[in-house]
């Protein structure tokens, strides 16, 4: 039963469920994955050897990022996900001589240890931090340990792209997009109640949307790109993506 249990949820986060979900949705996700490749695409990683967080089979992921990167480690509590990567993107890596290593592992438990294996990589955590305060039993606990994860990581070439708020839309068709919400980079700590409100108003929001607690991953003032996501019909995410440059001492 475990066994079926792991396969179809991964932990509540992914398996066959997320993976059927993804292979018949992508087409309409196109907007939101290149607005994300837009993100990737202006960033300067700062090693060529990155660790893959939440790596999935990568249904949202950019060939162009991985591209960049000399060796991926890549990580995730689903048993599919190795498989299911190098079907979608292992060809066009082994092309271009590019190693991935799969690691199926709860990499947030163990991020410490995994830091240390590879002291000279960065980190993409690829939209698995707003899923903890599901699969953690604390919803309190869950917030803090994602908050205190920028502590862990100090030091490193670093980002994340993960939910900030998802929920029922109104019956309408909104074609994600970047507004004046998302266009400049927002600073992070300026992301109040105000603009929640304008994040919502622009999708349709209605009823109760879920916040997923994950306010707190970036260090104040990280300049942010909030990207609309139409995750299935009448249902949309407000995705956070930031990236974060250790500073020099010279
Ligand atoms: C929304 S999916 C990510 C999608 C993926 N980035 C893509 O483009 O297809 C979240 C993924 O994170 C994985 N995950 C959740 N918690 C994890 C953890 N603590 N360590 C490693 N992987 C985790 C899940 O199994 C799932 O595959």
């Amino acid at each position: 039963m475990g066994v079926v249990r792991d396969l179809w949820h991964a932990g509540g986060t992914g398996g066959l469920n997320w993976h059927l979900h993804a292979y018949c949705t992508r087409a309409q996700w196109q907007d939101t994955t290149a607005q994300l490749e837009r993100f990737l695409n202006q960033l300067t990683p700062g090693s060529s050897q990155l660790l893959l967080i939440g790596a999935s089979a990568g249904w949202m992921m950019p060939p162009s990022w991985l591209q960049r990167f000399k060796h991926i480690d890549s990580y995730d509590i689903d048993p599919l996900a190795s498989r299911l990567f190098d079907w979608r993107h292992g060809k066009s890596l082994r092309t271009r001589g590019l190693r991935v290593q799969h690691h199926r592992q709860d990499a947030l438990r163990t991020l410490g240890d995994v830091l240390q294996q590879h002291p000279k990589a960065c980190v993409w955590f690829d939209n698995l931090l707003g899923q903890h305060r599901f699969r953690a039993r604390d919803e309190v606990q869950a917030e803090q340990e994602i908050a205190a994860l920028k502590e862990t990581l100090q030091g490193r070439h670093w980002g994340s792209v993960h939910d900030l708020y998802s929920g029922p839309t109104h019956d309408m068709h909104w074609t994600p997009r970047i507004s004046s919400l998302t266009r400049a980079g927002v600073d992070n700590s300026r992301i109040d109640s105000q603009h929640t409100q304008a994040l919502l108003q622009e999708v349709g929001a209605k009823d109760v949307w879920v916040d997923h607690l994950t306010a707190q991953v970036f260090p104040q003032h990280t300049t942010t790109t909030l990207i609309p996501w139409a995750f299935k019909d009448r249902y949309c995410h407000w995705l956070q993506a930031g990236w974060v440059t250790p500073n020099r001492i010279t």
